[in-house]
């Protein structure tokens, strides 16, 4: 199969969502060179959604990351707030709106009913269920989980997540895009926490918990992860970047959908209400002020 696999970029890209991540999706799409389409809820947002891109094609240019100028890669990219508008011919059309599910049934039903029977629809959740949000669709049989990581442009890994519904063409097309824009695929079921954040958030819980019971400080327990299983970061400095209260909030979903290996630890429900939410606030298991 994968020695078929047509690596080739989409011609045409809707992305509905222009924030953190629609953004990146919006930029490196363009930059491998598609048209793209960026849906944003209204004027003032769309204005940001446009600077977010223009700032994150600046970045990549100053980089050596473009083959272009910035102006003509951002000359690819149109951003408005009426989704009707989206293209009927797009090859894809992926939402990044936020983590709500009512929110993602409603732009993908709306996006479905513009565009053609040919247009693969995706979603960029974090963790929702690929099968329910597929199941207010028409046709789910072209829709799948496109699980995109932050800072999209940097990012190597697109988790490709299928549903029961979603046609095995489709993931072929879908898995072909990710590696034009040069990241790597890893095709995933539809299940609670996909593969990464089931993986990365046990191993942050259980590193909490050590805490709690004084098996080491928090330094020493990610400098045994770096440095003996060589993991790029530790689970203790990485729950600190991703944000505490962002981690809890995956540790209750993982929780109440795998069970009991996933109760969040009582330190970072404390940390969590005390403010202490890792980098961004100042402070989380490390002192970034
Ligand atoms: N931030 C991350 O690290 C990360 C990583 C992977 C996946 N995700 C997922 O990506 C999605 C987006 O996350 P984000 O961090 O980019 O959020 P964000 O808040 O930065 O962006 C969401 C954008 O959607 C826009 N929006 C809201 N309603 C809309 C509508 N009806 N139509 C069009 N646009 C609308 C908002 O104006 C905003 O710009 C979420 O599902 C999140 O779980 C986030």
């Amino acid at each position: 199969m994968d020695g078929e696999m047509a690596v080739t970029m989409p011609g045409v890209v809707g992305v509905i969502g222009g924030g953190r991540m629609g953004a990146g999706i919006a930029q490196v799409f363009a930059a491998g060179g598609a048209t793209v389409s960026v849906v944003e809820s209204d004027d003032s947002a769309v204005a940001a959604a446009r600077q977010r891109i223009a700032d994150g094609l600046a970045k990549a240019a100053e980089r050596g990351k473009l083959a272009e100028e910035p102006e003509v890669v951002l000359g690819r990219v149109t951003v408005f707030a009426d989704l009707a508008r989206l293209s009927p011919n797009a090859d894809l059309v992926v939402e990044a709106v936020p983590e709500r599910a009512e929110a993602k049934v409603d732009v993908l039903t709306r996006a479905e009913s513009v565009v053609s029977e040919n247009t693969v629809l995706a979603s960029n959740t974090s963790s929702l269920s690929i099968a329910e949000l597929g199941a207010a669709l028409r046709g789910p049989g072209r829709f799948l989980g496109m699980h995109f990581f932050n800072p999209v442009p940097a990012s190597k890994l697109v988790e490709v997540v299928t549903a029961p519904a979603t046609r095995e063409s489709v993931t072929g097309l879908v898995r072909g895009w990710v590696r034009a824009l040069g990241k790597t695929d890893v095709v995933v079921r539809d299940s609670p926490g996909f593969a990464t954040s089931r993986l990365g958030v046990l191993l942050g819980l259980e590193a909490i918990r050590m805490l709690e019971e004084g098996v080491a400080d928090a330094k020493a327990i990610d400098d045994a992860m770096e440095l003996g299983y060589r993991h790029p970061m530790g689970p203790l400095r990485s729950t600190d970047l991703v944000g505490l209260d962002v981690r809890l909030a995956i540790a209750e979903h993982l929780h109440s959908t795998l069970g009991e290996r996933f109760a969040p630890p009582k330190l970072l429900r404390d940390k969590v209400a005390a403010g202490e939410l890792g980098r961004k606030s100042g402070r989380g298991f490390y002192d970034w002020s």
